[in-house]
């Protein structure tokens, strides 16, 4: 399993531990509506075992080297989740997925949290390219792939069925040799 990987600022990003899913849960709950209008998971997120499901799943990804999680721990406390939603070992890509809770908004957090996968992914797992994925509506996520110079790539049309519509999805795309002299 990878190490923690600090992120300033008081900011750690932890591999989930099926011990977080009691600290997890709530924090879904809480934020069920902001979250819900932009990540299908939600929905079918409804009790501690749930999320525990979902742990054990991630666990099991990263075990077979297909995806990364990490707990958001802000001075000791979850605020939220990020990692690599997939990576395709063959072709040396992954994506980047992320949810902060409301209180931990507004202070940049995420973007150190992606600058710490940036670094983890290009330097540690030997990533060639890195992409954000945001409904195009999806205006603080889509300004994080933007502040940290990734390049806008285009849309996917109707790419994801959310609260029973598509909506399009915003690609962004980071290269390792961009990363490298950025
Ligand atoms: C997407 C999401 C993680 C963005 O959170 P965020 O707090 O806006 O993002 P960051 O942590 O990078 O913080 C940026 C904000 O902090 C501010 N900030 C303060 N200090 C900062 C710093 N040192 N560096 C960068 N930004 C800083 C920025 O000005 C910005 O605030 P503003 O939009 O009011 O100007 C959050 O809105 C969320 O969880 N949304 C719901 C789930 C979701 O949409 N997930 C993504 C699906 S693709």
């Amino acid at each position: 399993m990878t190490a923690a990987l600090k992120a300033g600022r008081g900011l750690e990003l932890r591999p989930l531990h099926l011990r977080d899913a009691k600290a997890l849960f709530p924090l879904v709950e809480a934020n069920r509506e902001r979250l819900g209008r932009w990540l299908p998971w939600v929905d079918a997120n409804h009790s501690v075992l749930d999320t525990r499901a979902f742990i054990v799943r991630v666990r099991a990804h990263a075990r077979a080297g297909i995806g990364q999680s990490f707990g958001l721990w802000w001075k000791g406390t979850l605020v939220g989740t990020a990692g690599f939603v997939w990576i395709d070992a063959a072709n040396h890509s992954a994506a980047i997925g992320y949810w902060l809770a409301r209180e931990a908004e507004g202070h940049g957090l995420m973007t150190a949290a992606v600058t710490a996968l940036l670094r983890h992914g290009f330097r540690s797992l030997k990533l060639n390219r890195i992409e954000i994925r945001a409904g195009v509506r999806n205006r603080r996520s889509r300004a994080i792939p933007e502040r940290l110079g990734f390049r806008h790539e285009g849309t996917l049309r109707q790419a994801e069925r959310l609260g029973g519509r598509f909506v399009d999805h915003a690609v962004y795309g980071m290269l390792a040799e961009e990363w490298r002299r950025r």
